[in-house]
């Protein structure tokens, strides 16, 4: 038994990316794309890059001119992200800690952190991180899920509740979102719009969010909670067996922020 939260090595890099490609992921980027003021010709961070999809897609916004650089802890998901977006030439990806920033003062136009603070045991750091790195008047998006707001049909509950409860352990706070504005405000932001951004599968797909999820949180929770390998088999056998049956429904919420770092 283990208590280390999700370590992105090979094979959970592989199981990210195929989440990552899937349609309900792209339509996330592009709300939180759309939420961004980024222009042609400026620079922009992503911290905790991962595969890499939204800094490419900032990459194409700011052009040759401009700048993007990736930031993460995890070799696999950089040498992943290095390799797919070789072609960018704008864009770079570092390995880095997002609460030590290996940047100057005031140096970024945009700061974007998706799906990465949940995993810090204390956000503040990086948040002052951030302020330290944004010019002023510069803009910082953020997005968390709340895990507690997963609606995931099971007949066998009990099963859904335990493990759902050990996969809240993949991460420091799965209910960050409840308390991610006071802390931007505390380190000095103005918190502008936020936004709820549901991810909704009412049907079973292949190709879908909690369709791939499946295969990241059953090898997680194996061997937690005293869940056996047999349990994990049996849950991912019912939630597709539900699909073929057109007994699906699964439903997740994200939580975005958007701040300003005020002119000085
Ligand atoms: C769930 S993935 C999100 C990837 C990407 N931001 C996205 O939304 O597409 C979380 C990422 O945060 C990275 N990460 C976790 N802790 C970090 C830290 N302290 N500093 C930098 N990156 C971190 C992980 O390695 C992983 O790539």
């Amino acid at each position: 038994m283990t208590n280390a939260t999700l370590r992105f090595n090979d094979k959970a890099a592989e199981q990210l990316l195929a989440v990552y490609v899937t349609p309900d992921m792209a339509e996330q980027r592009q709300q939180v794309i759309g939420l961004l003021q980024l222009k042609p010709g400026e620079k922009a961070l992503d911290i905790g890059s991962g595969p890499g999809f939204l800094a490419s897609a900032m990459a194409d916004i700011v052009g040759s001119r401009g700048e993007v650089c990736g930031i993460d802890i995890s070799p696999e998901l950089l040498a992943l992200a290095g390799d797919r977006y070789r072609h960018q030439t704008q864009l770079k990806f570092l390995h880095a800690e997002a609460s030590s920033l290996p940047f100057a003062d005031a140096c970024f136009d945009v700061v974007t952190v998706t799906q990465v603070l949940e995993y810090l045991p204390d956000v503040r750091p990086a948040l002052l991180e951030v302020h330290r790195v944004l010019r002023p008047g510069g803009q910082v998006l953020i997005l968390d899920t709340d895990w507690d707001s997963i609606v995931w049909h099971a007949e066998d509950t009990a099963r859904m509740k335990k493990i759902l409860s050990a996969w809240d352990a993949h991460l420091a706070d799965p209910y960050l979102p409840r308390t991610l504005g006071s802390s931007m405000r505390e380190t000095g932001f103005q918190v502008g719009e936020q936004k709820v951004i549901p991810l909704f599968n009412p049907e079973f797909r292949e190709e879908s969010f909690s369709n791939r999820m499946i295969d990241l949180i059953g090898p997680f929770v194996t061997g937690r909670n005293g869940i056996t390998a047999e349990e994990v088999m049996a849950w991912a056998g019912e939630l597709r067996r539900l699909g073929q049956e057109g007994n699906y429904f699964f439903s997740l919420n994200r939580y975005v922020f958007v701040g300003l770092k005020p002119d000085a």
